[in-house]
């Protein structure tokens, strides 16, 4: 029994080693009160964001992305689309059918540090080669036949229009030199033309964008898009009147999808009551310390990280995995490496019920720890679930921020991305904390939003195109 309490002990016990361990979760606590403050602030910086006076400044840019019509499931032709955001790259083919059928030929390609890291012609030259051997393969590659296509392009843009954006900073470990300030819709097009491909790239969009109209084309009560994947950031519909940077026309609908960029949230310090010291950690081992604070607290790129300088740390005070050692006295493991300890090993950990820890052992073992006891195993899962749930209720709370602002009796939120997929409770956390702050006379959906960045891409060209070329009955 005293074993099986072992995850309480490690919080509560009052002996001096198990009081370390205490102060190190207890710094993840994130009660009610500190998330409502985050509330708070998080509303004041999308302000910051809407208004001419302040957005140049502003860390959440709040992005109009002129996306104004949300798909309803009438949209239907054949479309090309590039997915670039994440640890892959996809091209697509999308094929609205009517009825909001949608069929997908779709292959991946990896993305080389190298290119990522490089200068940024040679990246658009390497997503124009995969689009290339992509038609080769789908026979796509016809004499008079020219393809529209739909660019998910998951970073902060300016946007002046559907097919004109101007990246503000890269995120998410990428770095490619020469992008900054360009209009990234022109690099694509000339790497595009180079290599006389007959594509005309139409829109671009953000991933949550993309997410927002996928989940809309099916549920039309669909205000907001999140991602919660390798990065995470939200967008909704947002009323023209309360946009103070928008420079676009004023005609009906009078609304607009924002691409909140709510990841740079706490870039000016604001969020440091919360933060950790393996938070700031991560941030200053990233390609861009000081950036993307909410993000380093949330998303996959960094929650495997956080967990393992958990680790590192208890190990360091000899409070776990006591005995591993070889006769050097040293440990064989990853865990001393920078990403030693994969974001997907999180959920894996989570997965285990009762006492036997099957899967927290193979994943101890994947990391060079042969013989981990009941109380390593115990630990690293509460280490885990502390770190997750913390993100899972900023997340929440950000949610709860929108949902409350948008203020309509029935709210679905499309969501996508790795760590809201595959997590075992990320969801269930999620709804848990938003159902004590949204407001109560507001029912919100949290739905899975399927292929998004593919089909989202697709459906802002259809807007743009296809419904002038097929005119609908
Ligand atoms: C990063 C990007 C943002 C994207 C998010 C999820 O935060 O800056 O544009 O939506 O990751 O992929």
């Amino acid at each position: 029994l005293l074993r099986l309490c072992m995850p309480i002990h490690v919080v509560n016990c009052q002996n001096s080693k198990s009081f370390d361990s205490s102060s190190v979760l207890e710094s993840l606590r994130l009660d009610n009160d500190k998330l409502r403050q985050m509330m708070q602030l998080l509303e004041q910086e999308m302000e910051a964001g809407l208004s001419p006076a302040t957005h140049k400044k502003a860390d959440v840019k709040m992005f109009p992305t002129y996306v104004r019509n949300i798909a309803n499931g009438s949209e239907t032709g054949q479309v090309l689309a590039l997915d670039l955001g994440g640890t892959n790259f996809r091209v697509l083919l999308v094929n609205l059918l009517p009825h909001s059928e949608v069929e997908l030929t779709s292959k991946i390609f990896v993305i080389p540090q190298s290119i990522m890291l490089g200068e940024g012609v040679n990246l658009f030259r390497h997503l124009a080669d995969c689009l290339l051997d992509f038609m080769k393969k789908e026979n796509l590659i016809q004499p008079g036949v020219r393809y529209p296509l739909g660019f998910t392009f998951s970073f902060p843009c300016q946007q002046e229009g559907l097919a004109s954006a101007r990246l503000s900073s890269w995120t998410k470990g990428f770095t490619c030199s020469g992008v900054v300030n360009e209009d990234v819709v022109k690099m694509l097009q000339k790497a595009i033309d180079e290599k006389n491909i007959s594509v005309q790239c139409v829109a671009l969009i953000n991933d949550t964008v993309g997410t927002l109209m996928a989940c809309a084309y099916k549920n039309p009560t669909t205000a907001i898009g999140l991602i919660l994947g390798t990065g995470t950031n939200a967008c909704y519909t947002e009323s023209l009147d309360r946009i103070g940077t928008w420079n676009g026309d004023y005609n009906e609908p009078k609304q607009v999808i924002v691409n909140m960029e709510w990841g740079a949230f706490g870039n000016n310090g604001r969020l440091n009551y919360l933060r950790t010291k393996y938070d700031e950690e991560v941030d200053l081992s990233s390609v861009n310390p000081g950036k993307q604070i909410f993000e380093k607290m949330i998303s996959g790129m960094y929650m495997g990280e956080i967990v393992r300088l958990i680790i590192l740390d208890l190990m360091q005070q000899d409070l776990l995995f006591i005995g591993q050692r070889d006769h050097y006295g040293d440990y064989k493991t990853p865990l001393f490496t920078r990403g030693g300890f994969y974001t997907k090993f999180v959920s894996t950990v989570e997965t285990d019920v009762g006492i036997a820890f099957a899967n927290t052992r193979r994943v101890l073992q994947d990391v060079g720890i042969r013989n981990p006891t009941f109380d390593d195993c115990a630990i690293v899962q509460h280490i885990c679930k502390n770190v997750s749930k913390r993100a899972s209720r900023l997340a929440g709370g950000g949610l709860a921020v929108l949902i409350n602002r948008i203020n309509k009796p029935n709210i679905t939120v499309g969501v996508d991305g790795s760590v809201y997929r595959y997590h075992p409770r990320f969801k269930r956390n999620m709804e848990k904390c938003m159902k004590l702050l949204v407001n109560k006379n507001i029912k919100f959906d949290l739905q899975l939003s399927n292929d998004g960045s593919g089909v989202g891409a697709a459906l802002s060209v259809a807007a743009e195109v296809l419904s002038t070329q097929n005119p609908k009955e």
